[in-house]
């Protein structure tokens, strides 16, 4: 009896501590990468992860913090504890399934290609890129599809930011670029000086590379962090509030 009670106390205590953990959440991002992450002009950082991140949080009732991590370090970061989880457009497929634990899909983007407005390039296969310069973020999904299906025929540029990219294909250094849709959508077609076009498709196959979405990244171990973000998530879908941000961003 008196056993039993000693570890029905550790078994309190040990749950207490847990849940003692989820006080705070600490996220990884990568920024920026407009509109999901970004700076406001005076420095604050915005966009559709940070305001769904800080509204999940609030659901919880945790606070969060947002940890500033370049893209190739991001799931580095997560498995030092450097943060606890990393909401940073991260698309969920299986080679990060090996290393990660995804939260349900959050927003399922395409991606597709983007290219000057007078850009020769009709079909982006690989006979119309042979020769051409392919810019894409470093280790993105992205950059993993092109490496495999046009490193042979094309001119690979990788940057470890996307606004690097930008920059570059601004300056006519890129024929192409491949992103997430809204990205493009944000810091090309909708940019002032640029004057861009989506060339071909929008591309959602195959899994393998483009996978289910973009989900939040958390520790293996974490399933209860990540159950709780979850059932958060599906609160704020059935309580308007995940519309509302929805709208914000990407209603017109
Ligand atoms: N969705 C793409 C991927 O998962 C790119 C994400 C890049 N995110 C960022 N915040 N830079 O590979």
């Amino acid at each position: 009896r008196l056993l039993g009670v000693t570890l029905l106390g550790a078994i309190l205590v040990a749950g207490a501590a847990e849940a003692r953990e989820y006080d705070k959440v600490r996220f990884g991002v990568d920024v920026p990468y407009e509109p999901m992450e970004y700076r406001t002009p005076d420095g604050e950082l915005t966009g559709f992860d940070i305001e769904l991140g800080n509204a999940l949080c609030a659901e919880m009732e945790i606070e969060c913090e947002w940890i500033v991590q370049g893209w190739d370090g991001i799931i580095p970061g997560l498995l030092s504890r450097k943060y606890d989880a990393i909401m940073s457009s991260m698309t969920i497929n299986d080679e990060r399934r090996e290393q990660v634990l995804f939260s349900d899909p959050y927003i399922t983007p395409p991606s597709a290609w983007f290219a000057p407005a007078d850009s020769n390039i009709e079909t982006p296969n690989a006979e119309a890129l042979e020769g051409k310069t392919i810019g894409v973020q470093r280790g993105t999904l992205q950059d993993n599809y092109v490496t495999d299906n046009f490193g042979d025929v094309a001119r690979v540029s990788r940057y470890a930011t996307a606004d690097d990219m930008v920059l570059d294909m601004d300056a006519g250094r890129l024929d192409i670029v491949f992103l997430d849709f809204p990205i493009g959508k944000a810091t090309l077609l909708d940019s002032e000086a640029g004057n861009y076009q989506v060339v071909g498709e929008m591309i959602t196959e195959p899994k393998k590379y483009f996978g289910d979405g973009f989900g939040i990244a958390f520790r293996q171990r974490d399933e209860e962090l990540a159950a709780k973000f979850n059932e958060a998530l599906a609160t704020l879908k059935e309580n308007g509030t995940y519309n509302e941000i929805y709208n914000r961003y990407f209603g017109n």
